[in-house]
């Protein structure tokens, strides 16, 4: 059998990894800047991570969510702590997507509608609802293209106000900083408007968190830097560290009822695990902090750079867009330089890093990118 061929893929096998560094087959170390997209918050490999999903394994990996599992809780506990939402309640499950379709399955119980509002440049996952309000016909299939939605332009709180105005929407999903669109962060002005207009008219406000949550935004999730709380929080990517997990906070207003959402494999030990070790390293090792600080040192050094037309983002989730294609000066990045970039479309670069980047990792992607862009 062969692999189905859906990824286009660099000539390059990773086969262990520590920290910001990624070593391949060959033993050459590659700086990770992408993180495996956005995914590893706590560093690869990291010593309290390996040991607590090892031990775990030791004693039990599985069973089903018809037993208790304190490490549930306990997760969901210490994820109400770090993040400022002790009172939400949280549904795990196991992937981005399947995070968010169950948000908006949730906005539409909630209200008895089906209109979801998103934005241009989304990207909210591969689901059926979830690709639905994903802002790219292409990666929508007709079958997935059965779902009542409305997808208006970033900032623009005229649009949103006739768009609620109808009375049928059920609920309003943004990202925290749109990732796929690259890096582009939605005002604040533009947030907190939307969150009362939401609340005013009764209206689900989602913010999808999966990318620029868990600490990358250099704020536990990016929306706290207007200030607002969303009624629905979802998450995954930097949740597990590579572990697949995924995760949706809801707030304390919204009940639940057995059977209204579930799922196979979420909130299972190994994922707990793999959950509480990332949160447990946070906290320990100050990433939030260490996002903000060394993140906010990049933007305001690569800014400096008169080749970039603009920088976008916060904390470690920058965007480089340019004028020309990016595409030559990612891969001389990779494979002259051994540093891993993500990239947005065809003009915009993305760093994406381990949370834990030291100023020196930092420092030395600046130094070499300098280099890299005069001699480009
Ligand atoms: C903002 C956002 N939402 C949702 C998703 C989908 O996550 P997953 O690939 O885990 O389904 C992604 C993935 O890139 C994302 O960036």
């Amino acid at each position: 059998m062969n692999l189905f061929d859906v990824y286009p893929l660099y000539d390059l096998n990773p086969v262990s990894a520590q920290g910001c560094t990624i070593t391949d087959d060959k033993g050459v170390e590659y700086l990770d800047l992408y993180g495996g997209h956005a995914v590893i918050s706590v560093g690869h490999s990291h010593p309290h991570y390996m040991q607590r999903i090892g031990d775990q394994l030791k004693k039990i990996g599985f069973y089903s969510n018809s037993v208790q599992n304190p490490m549930q809780a306990e997760l969901a506990k210490k994820l109400g702590e770090l993040s400022g939402y002790q009172d939400y309640n949280l549904f795990l499950c196991n992937s981005g997507a399947e995070a968010n379709e169950n948000a908006l399955k949730l906005a539409s119980f909630i209200t008895g509608k089906k209109r979801i509002v998103a934005f241009e440049k989304s990207f909210h996952g591969r689901t059926s609802a979830a690709v639905a309000v994903t802002d790219n016909p292409k990666i929508i299939a007709p079958i997935n293209d059965v779902h009542d939605r409305v997808i208006l332009p970033l900032n623009n709180m005229d649009a949103l106000q006739k768009a609620l105005s109808t009375g049928e929407v059920a609920a309003v999903l943004i990202e925290g900083i749109q990732g796929v669109g690259g890096c582009r962060v939605p005002s604040p002005d533009f947030m907190q408007a939307a969150s009362r207009l939401c609340k005013e008219m009764n209206v689900l406000f989602i913010l999808d968190e999966i990318q620029s949550g868990y600490g990358r935004s250099g704020k536990f999730f990016a929306h706290q830097y207007a200030g607002i709380q969303p009624d629905v929080i979802t998450v995954a990517k930097g949740m597990g560290n590579g572990f697949p997990i995924g995760g949706v906070l809801v707030a304390p207003d919204y009940k639940p009822w057995h059977g209204m959402l579930g799922t196979t494999f979420g909130g299972n030990y190994l994922a707990c695990a793999a959950g509480l070790a990332v949160l447990e390293i946070m906290e320990l090792e100050h990433l939030v902090e260490n996002a903000y600080t060394v993140g906010g040192f990049m933007i305001k050094e690569l800014t400096t750079f008169s080749q970039i037309k603009e920088v976008r983002g916060k904390g470690l989730m920058i965007g480089l867009e340019f004028d020309e294609p990016v595409v030559a000066l990612r891969k001389k990045l990779l494979f002259e330089e051994k540093i891993f970039t993500g990239v947005t479309g065809t003009h915009v670069i993305r760093i994406l890093p381990p949370l834990s980047l030291s100023q020196k990792e930092a420092s030395r992607f600046l130094e070499t990118f300098s280099r890299v862009l005069k001699n480009m």
